[in-house]
């Protein structure tokens, strides 16, 4: 089973990417042939900062492989070091309908939100149905946001199929229900661009402070008993907490004398005793970036044989 994810570096990795794509792509390291690549060809969607999406780049590379990413068992890459997903892309695009593109949650919500859009911006969902296909991937583990992107690579891969034979498989999303919308300090949706994120790898005192200070509660008095379920903090503590400590602090929330200062130090106490160890990796790794551009290339050499020999099947079918 190929298993394979990406994440573009458009900026600090935060709890959402976390435990709502990381995590989950991590953990499926062990069931299969994993690949995991670095989206920035698609980060240059928005970032246009030629300094910054280098700095980026090299930040999502020191982050997966200090949160336990494995080169040994999965092959990790630089998107752009296997160019040939633009070959690709471009036989894909001659199948894909304008109208498939256009319902396009990310792009019609950005535009919404009245960022211009650019025809990469457009084309998004074509490169990203290429990044997946070409590697003949079976499972793309991701938070709920890009199911659509999934559906629209089926949709793609299917047409293609259809009118020029079989090349593609077909891939499936996989989804963790519990984790789907992690929510950010406001209670929103926790994302970079609605600036409600807890970075993974901030300043500790940052941390403190974004976590004491920053999540919105409600106003019930430290007597009362509260619904855990309707509060961001526990929404976020159960994420890293056992059954048990999870069972312990809903019991606290229900009897009351229980305040919202309490939970969020117990957070921050998990926070830390879980990022902890993946700081002091990822120092390490920062003090070896010979040993992480090694990692990269080697782990893109292996990823464009496959790619490669997708992209040959797909040339030779279409007529090139
Ligand atoms: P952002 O919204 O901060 O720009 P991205 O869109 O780059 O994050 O998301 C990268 C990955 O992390 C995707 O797989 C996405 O589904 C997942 N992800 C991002 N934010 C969340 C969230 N709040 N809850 C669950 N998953 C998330
Ligand atoms: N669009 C994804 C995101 O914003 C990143 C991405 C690009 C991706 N190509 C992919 C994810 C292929 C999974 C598979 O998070």
């Amino acid at each position: 089973m190929r298993i394979l994810s990406g994440i573009q570096p458009s900026g600090k990795l935060h709890l959402g990417n976390y435990f709502g794509m990381m995590r989950p792509a991590l953990e499926l390291q062990q069931q299969g042939e994993a690949f995991l690549f670095i989206a920035n060809y698609h980060a240059q969607t928005s970032v246009h900062d030629a300094a910054q999406l280098r700095e980026s780049t090299l930040d999502v590379a020191l982050d997966f492989l200090a949160c336990g990413l494995d080169p040994e068992r999965t092959v990790f890459f630089r998107q752009s070091d296997v160019p040939e997903v633009h070959e690709l892309a471009w036989l894909l695009s001659v199948v894909t309908p304008m109208g498939l593109l256009e319902r396009c949650h990310s792009f019609k919500d950005k535009t919404a939100r009245g960022i211009a859009a650019n025809h990469a911006l457009f084309a998004y969902p074509v490169l990203m149905a290429s990044d997946i296909l070409i590697y003949q991937s079976d499972v793309v583990p991701v938070g709920r946001d890009q199911k659509q992107h999934i559906e629209v690579t089926r949709d793609i891969a299917n047409k293609f199929n259809n009118e020029f034979g079989e090349v593609f498989k077909l891939p499936e999303p996989s989804i963790q229900d519990h984790v789907a919308v992690i929510p950010g300090v406001d209670g929103q949706k926790m994302s970079k661009s609605y600036g409600n994120t807890i970075e993974l790898f901030a300043d500790p005192k940052e941390t403190k402070s974004t976590i004491m200070k920053r999540i919105i509660t409600d106003s019930t008095p430290l007597e009362d008993p509260k619904d855990p379920e309707e509060c961001n903090i526990f929404a976020l503590y159960r994420l890293f907490a056992t059954p048990e400590q999870r069972a312990t602090m809903e019991a606290n929330y229900r009897a009351g004398n229980y305040g919202y200062g309490h939970a969020k130090k117990e957070l921050l106490e998990i926070f830390n005793a879980t990022f902890e160890p993946f700081r002091q990796k990822r120092a390490e790794l920062a003090g070896n970036l010979d040993y992480v551009e090694s990692v990269l290339r080697k782990g893109a050499e292996s990823a464009r044989t496959s790619a490669t020999a997708t992209l040959d099947r797909a040339r030779r079918a279409t007529g090139l």
